[in-house]
């Protein structure tokens, strides 16, 4: 697991708790957990479909409101590559994980 992505687990889990004088608690993402052991919404689409090509992206590459013009783009680079294309719930999935990690 690379360090953008260990990054935004931790922002996910610990996110809201982190800072505010909780119980002080170290939360450690054991290193090389893989997916089905700690899901993330949308991850696994993301992995299955959006790393046929290239790296997996990094959700906070982009704001939130570029994503979705963004995956029709690679969706049309699938058609002309004759690779699976995401249906809606596997793009609905996509979506959600690649907006919820915008950390700028
Ligand atoms: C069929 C191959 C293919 C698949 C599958 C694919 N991409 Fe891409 N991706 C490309 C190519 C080619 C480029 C470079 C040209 C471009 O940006 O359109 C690219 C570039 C990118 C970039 C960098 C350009 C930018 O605007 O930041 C991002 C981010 C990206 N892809 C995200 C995704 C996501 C999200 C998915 C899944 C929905 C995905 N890709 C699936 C082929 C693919």
């Amino acid at each position: 697991m690379n360090k953008p992505v260990a990054a935004i687990l931790l922002t996910l889990f610990i996110g809201g708790c982190g800072k505010g004088g909780g119980s002080g608690e170290e939360v450690a993402v054991p290193q090389g957990t893989i997916a089905h052991q700690m899901p993330i919404p949308g991850l696994q689409e993301t992995q299955r479909l959006c790393a046929q090509c290239h790296a997996l992206p990094n959700p906070s590459q982009h704001h939130p409101a570029a994503w979705p013009g963004i995956v029709a783009r690679m969706e049309s680079h699938m058609i002309a590559n004759k690779r699976p294309t995401p249906n809606q719930m596997e793009r609905e999935a996509i979506l959600g994980y690649l907006q919820s990690g915008w950390q700028k």
